[in-house]
């Protein structure tokens, strides 16, 4: 990596294996680090740079909050915040939205919301469904709820009351939860973003809504990775035409500044009351203009159908030139969230790739994901692939 200047970062806690190199400014779905290497970036801040690097739209907006207010708690109402959750629940068909800062608080919240829905119910010690290889965060509870086992090493004792089973298996499911009157939700990711790009399949997604509905359990989506037009809708549920009780959001919501958000329908919305959650910068004026704004220059630059058409474009792409290799197992996922897996560990090409002039990541070991910015065009998507196939072809003849 003679490119690279030296990285390092002795004084932060080392608790990313970050590649020697240090990114400086970006445009468009390009960044350049402190040598001037430019990247084409296909990771997008790991799905959350929506409108790529220094959006002429975004950015002065931001700069005008900025200079406005940025923060004044929660002691008092923010318009926009209330701007923003009417947008959302438009745009779910949902009714209420709390706002917090990342994806595992949104989570976290969703699962006290859960258990605070049993316990209303008079259910003691409720249980949550969850998922094989889903990813939900790394507190103490979400840690708990992800199906990862070399992400709860270390964290044990883990929090009770989770049900695990496979994804896309209605009869595992109803095994899994027979006779149990515990049982109050069910949560999971409609693509499964760090555990590998795996989809829940439309007809499953129906079936489980279906049974959500017979036995009174909310079906709580995280769409905190796939959600916010990635997969060419505003959320990758709605390929199935279902609506959730509970959605947890957060990454590309506000493109770049920290934002989560839980947005409920009529089943969820009022079990949490004053006094039960809380956040101190959850909701406040940066954010929520960041997340006005996004939704707004999405809708006004057509960003879905993008997502939509170039997703399409690099998917096909992608399996015209990688998906005959021997070594290639399957190239899936929607819109810009695909992911490669190969038939061995393939962790090295994050590196590799950066070398090569384009950012990538490597998730469940073999999995190459790309989840670039929702503004990425076709040439754009084509040089993905260009870059990417004869490093695939390389680490596959090693
Ligand atoms: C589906 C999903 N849920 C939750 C999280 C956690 O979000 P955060 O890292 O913002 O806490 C992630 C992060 O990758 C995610 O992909």
């Amino acid at each position: 990596m003679t490119a690279f200047i030296e990285a390092a970062s002795p004084h932060t806690m080392n608790t990313y294996a970050r590649l020697p190199m240090a990114v400086d400014h970006g445009q468009g779905c390009r960044v350049v680090d402190v040598n001037g290497k430019s990247y084409l970036d296909g990771l997008g801040g790991i799905a959350v740079n929506t409108l790529g690097h220094n959006h002429p739209k975004l950015v002065p907006a931001l700069q005008e909050q900025i200079g406005k207010i940025i923060h004044s708690s929660n002691y008092y109402h923010v318009p926009n915040a209330e701007v923003l959750a009417k947008k959302l629940t438009e745009l779910s068909g949902l009714t209420n939205v709390f706002f917090c800062c990342t994806g595992l608080e949104a989570n976290e919240a969703a699962l006290k919301l859960a258990r605070k829905f049993g316990h209303d119910k008079g259910i003691e010690r409720p249980e949550i469904v969850v998922y094989e290889k889903a990813f939900h965060g790394r507190s103490i509870a979400t840690l708990s709820a992800t199906g990862n086992p070399k992400i709860q090493k270390g964290f044990e004792p883990l929090v009770e009351g989770f049900i695990r089973v496979p994804l896309n298996d209605i009869e595992a499911l109803k095994k899994a939860t027979e006779g149990n009157p515990n049982v109050v939700a069910v949560f999971f990711e409609t693509i499964q973003g760090e555990g590998g790009i795996n989809p829940m399949r439309v007809e499953y997604l129906q079936q489980l809504r279906k049974l959500c509905d017979e036995r009174d359990w909310l079906m709580m989506i995280d769409e905190v990775q796939c959600g916010m037009g990635r997969t060419g809708k505003w959320f990758a549920h709605q390929w199935a035409g279902i609506v959730p009780d509970v959605m947890p959001l957060a990454k590309g919501l506000g493109s770049g500044v920290p934002i989560g958000a839980v947005v409920a329908g009529p089943k969820a919305a009022n079990v949490l009351q004053p006094g039960n959650h809380g956040t101190t910068f959850g909701g406040n004026q940066l954010a929520m203009r960041a997340g006005n704004e996004t939704i707004r220059i999405m809708e006004e630059e057509g960003l879905l159908e993008n997502a939509a058409t170039v997703g399409a474009h690099l998917k096909a792409a992608l399996q015209r030139e990688l998906g005959s290799l021997p070594g290639v197992k399957e190239i899936r996922g929607q819109g810009l969230m695909l992911g490669i897996e190969l038939n061995k560990p393939c962790g090295a090409l994050t590196g590799r790739a950066a070398e090569a002039g384009l950012l990538i990541s490597v998730t469940a070991d073999s999995v190459i994901r790309l989840v670039p910015s929702l503004i990425l065009t076709v040439a754009e998507a084509d040089e993905i692939v260009a870059k990417l196939t004869p490093l695939v072809k390389a680490i596959l003849a090693e």
